[in-house]
C-alpha cells in the first residue's frame, strides 16, 4: 500500500470539508492517513489516489463519507460532564421556560442535543428533567438526540455503559435512573424513553432546515472541530431551530459571541449561558 501524499491529503480534506464541515489542517495528516489506511484495508484498495478519486468522486450515496465520518470523529464523553453548566440548566433556564411555559398553558418541552455521541449527554438530559420537573412524564416531552456517527448512535440506542461513562452520576441520581446489569449500567426505561436518537449531519442544510422548536439545545464539544464558516452556518441554524426564550448551551471552550450577536449573554451563578429572547 502506498502512503497518502500531503497533496492527497488535501485533496481528501476538502471532501471530507465539504461534506461533513470538519476541517484537517496538516498537522491532522497523521490522524487522518491512520483512518484512511484502515479504510483502504477494509476496501482492498492498494493506492491513496483511488481511494481520493472514490470519496471524491464515486460516492454518490455518501456510504463512503459515512464510514470515515464514523473514523474521524471524536466521541469523547460522559455522563453529567461539564456538571455546573447542567447546574445553571437544571437551576434556572429550566424553571423559567417551564414555568413560563405553564402561564402560556402549553404542555410540551423540546431539548436537542446535537452531537450527542453515544448517548450520555441526553441521558444526563433527561435524568435533570425528571428531577427539576416530575410532570414530564404527562407533558410531551422529547429529547432528540442527534449524531454523524452511526457507530455511537447504536451504542446509544443500547442505553448501557461501563463504569467510566457513569463515574461523575450524583448518587441521588443513581439509584433512580441507572440499573446494573451485568457488569455494566443501563439507563432505565422511563428515563431512556424521554430520548430519541436521529442521524443528523449538523451541515446538512435542509436537514437542519427540519428542526425546529427547541427550548434548548446543547451541542457542546461538537463545534471545535469546525472552522469559522462552518460554526456559524450552524450557529444560524440553531438560532431559528429555537423558540423565543430558550436557551442553547456550548462547550466551555466554545463561544457564540465571536460569531453570533443573536444571542444574548445571561449569567447565572458562575456560569455564562446563550438565551433566544
Ligand atoms: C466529543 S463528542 C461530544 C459529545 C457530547 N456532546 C459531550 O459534550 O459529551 C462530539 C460528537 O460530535 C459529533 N459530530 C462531529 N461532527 C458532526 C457533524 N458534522 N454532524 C453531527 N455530529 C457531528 C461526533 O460524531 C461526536 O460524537
Amino acid at each position: 500500500m502506498s502512503e497518502i501524499s500531503v497533496e492527497q491529503f488535501k485533496r481528501l480534506s476538502q471532501h471530507i470539508y465539504q461534506k461533513l464541515g470538519l476541517h484537517f489542517d496538516e498537522k491532522k495528516i497523521y490522524f487522518l492517513k491512520k483512518r484512511v489506511e484502515k479504510r483502504m484495508a477494509a476496501l482492498h484498495i492498494a493506492e491513496p489516489e483511488d481511494y481520493v478519486f472514490m470519496v471524491g468522486y464515486a460516492d454518490p450515496h455518501g456510504l463512503e463519507m459515512q464510514q470515515l465520518a464514523n473514523l474521524v470523529t471524536t466521541n469523547e464523553t460522559y455522563m453529567f460532564r461539564e456538571y455546573e453548566q447542567l447546574q445553571a440548566f437544571a437551576n434556572h433556564c429550566l424553571p423559567q421556560v417551564l414555568s413560563a411555559k405553564l402561564a402560556r398553558g402549553e404542555r410540551s418541552l423540546r431539548i436537542w442535543s446535537a452531537g450527542c455521541s453515544s448517548g450520555e449527554e441526553p441521558y444526563t438530559l433527561a435524568m435533570i428533567v425528571q428531577e427539576v420537573f416530575p410532570q414530564a412524564q404527562s407533558w410531551k416531552c422529547q429529547i432528540i438526540a442527534t449524531d454523524i456517527d452511526e457507530n455511537v448512535l447504536q451504542r446509544a440506542r443500547d442505553a448501557c455503559y461501563g463504569d467510566r461513562a457513569v463515574a461523575e452520576v450524583p448518587e441521588d441520581y443513581f439509584k433512580k435512573h441507572l440499573s446494573e446489569d451485568g457488569e455494566q449500567w443501563r439507563v432505565r426505561e422511563k428515563t431512556a424513553a424521554l430520548v430519541e436518537f436521529r442521524h443528523l449531519n449538523l451541515n446538512d442544510r435542509m436537514a437542519m432546515r427540519a428542526m425546529r422548536g427547541f427550548d434548548f439545545i446543547f451541542c457542546r464539544n461538537v463545534l471545535i472541530y469546525f472552522d469559522d464558516l462552518s460554526r456559524q452556518a450552524v450557529v444560524d441554524h440553531f438560532y431559528n431551530a429555537l423558540n423565543r426564550g430558550s436557551y442553547i448551551f456550548l462547550g466551555h471552550s466554545e463561544s457564540v459571541g465571536r460569531i453570533s450577536t443573536a444571542f444574548k449573554l445571561k449569567r447565572f451563578e458562575s456560569h455564562l449561558v446563550y438565551a433566544k429572547e
